[in-house]
């Protein structure tokens, strides 16, 4: 591995002077970008990160300070495996791909650029995020966080660069060029435009939307386009980190207000009620199943036709990788009513795999609802139904309430306020959120977590300010 080349890599980057010469142009970009829309204030500060060293599983044991700008960004690839073969679809058990094959090229860059534009948007979303951050600890992870998702960048942008020639350069340029949440160059998907100025909006969203990318990533990870697969078996290992955050927060959240339950009225002293705690959840699980795409999706079909992107553990957890000849059922709104349809197994993948996320997801509530009978209280947290909320898809433009029943859309306008995070809600998160840095502390709407990082006490001096 080269780990202190201008470019960290285990690709032999040094071989490839082409390559090498296209990514060394786009390297002073991405840093200025980094130094725009990275986290603000906190550019010269030493944090205690970790950095991978190798691939491997020990790969991961390297931590030290480092101020974020000289982070080892870098590519990193799962190691190749010899005689790789297409895992499902019409090629299956045919040599993987070495070479993005002609006919699906656009679909693929497509595929690529999509995730990718992802990876910079949460960084630019979270930005102002350390200002206001409840603790050392949690300071640090969000930067680990950030660090991350700047390399995840680089992930998609040395396949551009790599397999794409000049329009795979051209689309890494843009990759720098829009902005989350800007109306005239925004980011592509929408959750991923979505304001995520506090930290319950921090925790909800790594929790929900980075578990959309642990899905994404996971039914990348076996393409048959072996770059592609073995660029985002290694992201999965970093995302899990993220989602450790986002589940581990949130549920800290839950704890400290079901504390605060016992002793009056959360917010006279100063808690997140668990009202407000599940309106963030209903905001951020419903984004984040749009963006597994449309129900129904000839796309889908094509993509595992093709070999390209298959279904959650495909190897494992199936035996039949062509699902040809299989149906779906599944429901849809016709002629403003719900039923139900039978559809080619191939056009139902998105649903599949959402029905895969929304079964991870459930484990995370359940795992809150273990806070809550720890401290004693009967109140429970839920996810709301998959049609609720919803922009992508068969559900898009229909209006439902909170259990997935079909309402019109006057109702939904006088209900939303009980579902959704009003105004004055996330006016009086934002209103709790007051930087707390001193080693060993923590906001009052926050209880501390189980065990600091990596051996470290929670005291430890995560950021040196
Ligand atoms: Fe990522
Ligand atoms: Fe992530």
């Amino acid at each position: 591995m080269n780990l202190y080349d201008r470019i960290p890599n285990n690709v032999n980057l040094s071989e490839d002077k082409k390559l090498q010469r296209a990514l060394e142009k786009w390297l002073p970009n991405y840093l200025d970008w980094w130094r725009e829309m990275g986290p603000e204030g906190f550019q010269e500060k030493d944090v205690w990160l970790r950095t991978a060293v190798d691939v491997g599983s020990e790969g991961w044991a390297h931590f030290d300070y480092v101020k974020m700008p000289d982070y080892r960004w870098g590519i990193f690839l799962e190691p190749p495996q010899p005689d790789a073969k297409v895992g499902f679809g019409d090629n299956y058990g045919r040599p993987a791909y070495q070479e993005v094959p002609g006919e699906f090229r656009n679909a693929l860059r497509r595929i690529i650029v999509t995730q990718g534009d992802t990876e910079p948007a949460s960084v630019e979303q979270q930005r102002q995020l350390g200002k206001t951050c409840p603790s050392l600890y949690d300071l640090r992870n969000l930067f680990q966080v950030n660090v991350e998702e700047g390399r995840h960048l680089w992930a998609m942008v040395y396949l551009l660069h790599g397999y794409f020639g000049r329009d795979g350069r051209d689309e890494a340029d843009a990759l720098l060029e829009r902005r989350s949440g800007n109306p005239d160059k925004p980011r592509i998907l929408e959750a991923f435009n979505q304001p995520c100025d506090d930290w319950l909006n921090f925790f909800a969203f790594t929790m929900f939307t980075d578990r959309d990318g642990k899905y994404q990533l996971s039914a990348l990870a076996e393409s048959g386009f072996e770059p592609l697969a073995r660029t985002c078996q290694f992201m999965l290992t970093e995302e899990a980190h993220h989602m450790f955050v986002g589940d581990t927060g949130l549920g800290r959240v839950v704890r400290r207000t079901a504390q605060l339950m016992k002793e009056g009225d959360v917010r006279e002293l100063g808690g997140i009620p668990l009202e407000i705690i599940q309106k963030y959840i209903n905001f951020w699980f419903s984004y984040s199943l749009d963006l597994f795409g449309g129900e129904i999706s000839s796309n889908s079909a094509d993509f595992f036709a093709a070999g390209l992107k298959g279904r959650y553990k495909e190897r494992e957890q199936y035996t039949d990788h062509h699902a040809s000849n299989e149906n779906f059922t599944m429901t849809i709104v016709e002629d403003g009513e719900l039923k139900t349809r039978e559809v080619p197994l191939r056009n139902a993948l998105n649903e599949v795999l959402r029905g895969e996320y929304v079964k991870d997801c459930e484990k995370g509530l359940a795992r809150w609802t273990k806070v809550l009978v720890d401290e004693g209280r009967s109140e429970r947290l839920y996810l709301p139904h998959p049609r609720f909320h919803r922009h992508v898809g068969e559900f898009a433009g229909h209006t439902f309430d909170i259990h997935g029943n079909l309402i019109s859309r006057e109702e939904f306008e006088r209900k939303k306020s009980e579902w959704l995070p009003t105004m004055e809600d996330r006016e009086y998160v934002r209103s709790l959120m007051h930087p707390v840095i001193e080693p060993g502390k923590i906001a009052n709407w926050i209880a501390p977590p189980a065990t600091g990082i990596k051996g470290k006490p929670f005291e430890f001096e995560y950021v040196r300010l």
